[in-house]
């Protein structure tokens, strides 16, 4: 069994590697066999990333990516090319929070957060995706939604909008790469303590929401390690278009 859930010899990039969620994907591609290259703006908590990793005996490099620049995606996909081979493990995991309530929200934080969480994956999975079509490799393509794209909250609208557009895009990326090999699948996590959200669940709404999960505590991170091993690696080899909610039963919460 734990030979299905192997990423030996692949190379996977995750992005937004710098921090949170995206630096513990990277740590648990790499313990599962895989070349990890973690990806973010900050290069030097990337780094801390790789340096984590390669102290636990696991393999990891690092690259400068900003996910809302198409030509800063396609200069650090040239780059681990270049340094590891083809990437056939993406983790779209890069993304932005900016809550406020809709009345308040400006141009500005509609954009910011569309254009990271929305648009930038699309960058990096149309990228990925050109190169192992090139190269025939196929692989898998692994979108971080969030419970609230697929339900809502009060405060945090773009968000919701931006993870529910990308739970759709992993759908129709699935239909259209299918024939290629790609598999296309999402991770829809409920709520983690990470800097995305520490300042909202220690508050009064952030409480609250707690309290309404069935399960009545956030996630450990620990507890996304699996949902993840396995649509990153071929023990989900029929798999494609999935979306897992791993949230501790929030979406299935009483009205
Ligand atoms: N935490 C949760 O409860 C939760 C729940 C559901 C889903 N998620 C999703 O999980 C993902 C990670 O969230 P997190 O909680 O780990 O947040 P986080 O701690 O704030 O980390 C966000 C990461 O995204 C990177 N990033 C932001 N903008 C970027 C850009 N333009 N280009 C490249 N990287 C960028 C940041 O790196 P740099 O600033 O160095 O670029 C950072 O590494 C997000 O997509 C989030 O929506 C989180």
């Amino acid at each position: 069994m734990s030979e299905q859930f192997s990423l030996d010899g692949k190379i996977a990039l995750v992005t937004g590697a710098s921090g949170g969620l995206g630096r513990h994907f990277a740590g648990v591609l790499a313990g599962a066999g895989a070349k990890v290259c973690a990806a973010a703006r900050r290069m030097d908590k990337v780094l801390q990333t790789v340096a984590e990793i390669e102290a636990t005996g696991g393999q990891a490099f690092g690259v400068e990516m900003d996910v809302t620049d198409s030509g800063s995606v396609a200069a650090a996909f040239g780059l681990i090319e270049e340094q590891a081979g083809p990437v056939t493990v993406v983790v779209n995991n890069a993304g932005i929070a900016g809550g406020k309530p809709a009345l308040e929200l400006e141009e500005d934080d509609w954009g910011r957060v569309m254009d990271t969480n929305l648009k930038g994956a699309w960058t990096v999975a149309q990228q990925a995706a050109k190169r192992m079509v090139e190269a025939e490799t196929g692989g898998v393509i692994v979108n971080i939604a969030s419970v609230l794209g697929l339900g809502v909250s009060k405060g945090v609208m773009p968000y919701a909008v931006s993870k529910a557009g990308l739970i759709q895009m992993t759908k129709a990326l699935a239909l259209e790469w299918a024939r290629h090999d790609i598999r296309v699948n999402a991770l829809a996590p409920g709520y983690v303590e990470t800097d995305l959200n520490r300042e909202y669940l220690s508050g009064d709404h952030g409480q609250k929401q707690i309290k309404n999960i069935p399960q009545r505590r956030p996630a450990n991170m620990t507890e996304l390690d699996g949902p993840l091993l396995l649509l990153a690696s071929g023990a989900s080899s029929y798999m494609t278009g999935s979306i897992i909610a791993v949230d501790g039963g929030h979406l299935v919460s009483a009205l």
